[in-house]
């Protein structure tokens, strides 16, 4: 049977992107940022999973304002990145597991989770940059992968709970797929950030922080905020934050916490790395 190994956050902003293909990571900005993924990265190597389940949220490259689904998810064996500005080169190819991606469609439906079907997709630095964060810049990506989109940019987007739920569910579809597939799931985004209007270059680092240990320990506490609370307390786009509750939906409720690091600012956001591993 398939086996969910644990979850890991990661932001994805498009500087991280920048910084890798540029080598900068002992730079002084950015030394700090990617120290807090070395654990990470030890932990993802040991967990050898075969599959990274991403959730993550498009900007605009597969999904534009005039069709938006709440939910999407990659049904495909290939997913292509594409230019998509912010001076990021497009990466390899990223290999897919269709079928594994279709059981969880059916085992969403059947929970009554009436999931977007994708069997074409483009990702962008929503999906990349987590991965190239844990994985580095390759040709060739070492483990299969599944996009997992959530609306966090054109109003109204699910709220924190209906996350959880759908995080809840994902885990029940994939320990239902009788393959014998190490899964890790990776929530992404966030963390506080607004790249507009007055309130640009908003972080608030308590409530990140506070949001961590809550999400790692207690995540329901997270969803007693409607999306206008966290917007308010977080910036318009901290609302990316919420996607992290997929994750930590699908892993068990005493999933032990194995590494949390915050920094901030980097670029304009709070940035979370955390590992969650599944107790057997
Ligand atoms: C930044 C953050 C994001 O979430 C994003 O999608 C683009 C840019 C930033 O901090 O610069
Ligand atoms: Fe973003």
């Amino acid at each position: 049977m398939a086996k969910i190994i644990g979850g890991l956050t990661s932001s994805h902003i498009p500087a991280v992107g920048n910084a890798i293909e540029n080598n900068l990571q002992q730079e002084p900005y950015w030394k700090r940022f990617f120290d807090g993924y070395e654990p990470a990265k030890e932990w993802l190597k040991k967990a050898a999973p075969d599959v990274v389940i991403v959730v993550y949220n498009d900007h605009g490259l597969n999904f534009f304002l005039d069709k938006v689904p709440t939910f999407a998810l990659g049904c495909a064996d290939i997913y292509e990145n594409a230019d998509e500005g912010w001076g990021l080169k497009p990466q390899a190819p990223f290999p897919g597991d269709a079928e594994l991606s279709w059981h969880i469609a059916e085992s969403l439906v059947e929970q009554e989770f009436d999931i977007c079907t994708c069997q074409e997709m483009l990702v962008d630095h929503g999906f990349v940059n987590p991965l190239r964060a844990l994985y580095g810049t390759l040709k060739e990506w070492p483990v299969k992968t599944i996009p997992l989109a959530v609306n966090v940019v054109q109003h109204p987007v699910p709220t924190a709970a209906r996350c959880l739920k759908l995080g809840r569910a994902l885990g029940k579809a994939i320990e239902s797929y009788p393959e014998d597939t190490r899964v890790v799931i990776f929530g992404t985004g966030g963390m506080s950030h607004q790249l507009q209007g007055e309130r640009a270059g908003l972080i608030d680092v308590d409530f990140d922080i506070e949001c961590m240990d809550k999400i790692a320990t207690e995540p329901e506490w997270f969803t007693q905020f409607s999306n206008s609370e966290i917007m308010r307390r977080t910036g318009t786009e901290g609302i990316e934050t919420i996607m992290w509750l997929v994750m930590r939906g699908a892993l068990q409720d005493d999933a032990k916490l194995i590494h949390k690091h915050y920094h901030a600012p980097i670029s304009n956001t709070g940035a979370g790395v955390m590992v969650l591993e599944n107790q057997y």
